[in-house]
């Protein structure tokens, strides 16, 4: 029986500053799943479109989201690194999922939700339509596995839910052309074209919350630059966020229960323990009775050791962007020559002519 091969596939927006919350949710394991696995990273510009169309320098972004992932240590010899509109089969293959999924899977979205407000008549029709896309980055590759923070997971469902109705609508012709790989599906033994995803959410900070005000996603655009880390501040600005981060008055428990009800300290504690690839069991262990008067020093000179490096690099990288768009012309051109197999493919599967 054959399989799918595993592959990692997963994207960036490149719209405002990177934060603590997508290097520890995303790129920080981007660049541990280089050690056992092929890995593809985008930069996807073309999702960027989808909440305001005018942008006042994609390029740049763009760029400064490469630099970020070379800084943090992705090798784009060994492995793929793009962007998005580098290779247009992405939207190609978007707008044949456009017709496979269904506009009461794409209104169910919190994500459409909260991003479209109360307003949603007057939200771009790319808006409703993003995970249709997202479903085409990953499946245009016929990526197994999708490392993404916590905010991501309904999205990857339905990219499961896309492909499932895919190769299930066109289950005869996928067996016919023998373009099929067997999988089980539930009870069912499928003849399958597209995987279904698994998502890698895993880790002790797979949301990381503001430092503000615990019960929020961290994120580009809370307009408090307080509630974030960005990757790009120096260790004086982190020093000075992380001791003013909201916490509790009580002192730091001895076991995981005790994080339970207490939103700030766990996730102070989560992302010290993703900073130093521990569990958050094993950090409280270590610092259980002890006041946040203790813990944010070593917090901040933890975080100032890891980010400092990747931000100084950054900065180096950026001084010399034929560098970084060259990466990105090579990641186009090894990315579009799978992407043009898998358009063959679907083109065959569907009946279109080409
Ligand atoms: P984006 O650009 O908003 O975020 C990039 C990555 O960072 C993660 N992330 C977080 N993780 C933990 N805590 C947080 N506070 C936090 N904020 C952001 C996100 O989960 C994400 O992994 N739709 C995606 C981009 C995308 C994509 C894809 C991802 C497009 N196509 C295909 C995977 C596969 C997004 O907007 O991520």
């Amino acid at each position: 029986m054959s399989e799918f091969k595993p592959l990692v596939f997963s994207g960036v927006q490149p719209t405002g500053n990177l934060h603590l919350g997508n290097y520890l949710g995303a790129i920080r394991k981007f660049v541990a799943l280089q050690e056992s696995h092929n890995c593809i990273y985008c930069v996807v510009d073309l999702h960027a479109l989808t909440a305001q169309i005018v942008h006042q320098d994609l390029v740049g972004q763009t760029r400064s989201i490469t630099a970020a992932f070379l800084a943090a240590g992705i090798d784009p010899k060994a492995h793929i690194v793009f962007n998005q509109s580098r290779v247009p089969q992405h939207a190609e293959l978007a707008w044949i999922f456009n017709c496979v999924a269904r506009i009461g899977w794409m209104n169910r979205m919190t994500q459409f939700k909260d991003k479209a407000g109360k307003d949603r008549e007057n939200a771009s029709l790319g808006l409703l339509a993003y995970p249709s896309l997202m479903a085409a980055d990953i499946l245009l590759y016929r990526a197994t596995h999708v490392p993404v923070g916590d905010d991501q997971k309904q999205h990857l469902e339905l990219t499961r839910d896309i492909a499932q109705k895919f190769n299930s609508d066109f289950s005869d012709r996928i067996a016919e052309i023998g373009l099929g790989v067997e999988m089980q599906v539930g009870k069912e033994l499928i003849n399958g074209y597209f995987p279904l995803t698994e998502p890698l959410i895993d880790g002790p900070a797979p949301r990381v919350m503001s430092l503000r005000d615990g019960t929020r996603k961290m994120s580009k655009s809370d307009v408090s630059d307080l509630s974030r880390i960005n990757l790009t501040d120096d260790a004086d600005t982190i020093s000075k966020k992380i001791r003013r981060a909201k916490t509790d008055p009580q002192a730091l428990p001895s076991d995981v229960e005790g994080l339970v009800g207490r939103a700030e300290a766990d996730n102070l504690v989560g992302i010290y323990a993703a900073l130093c690839d521990r569990t958050k069991a094993e950090v409280v262990t270590e610092f259980g009775g002890q006041q946040f008067s203790a813990f944010k020093p070593a917090l901040t000179e933890l975080a100032v050791d890891v980010l400092s490096p990747i931000s100084e690099e950054m900065r180096r990288l950026l001084n010399d962007t034929t560098h970084i768009d060259a990466v990105l012309a090579d990641g186009g051109e090894r990315a579009s020559a799978i992407a043009d197999r898998t358009m063959t493919d679907v083109k065959h599967i569907i009946g279109l002519q080409c």
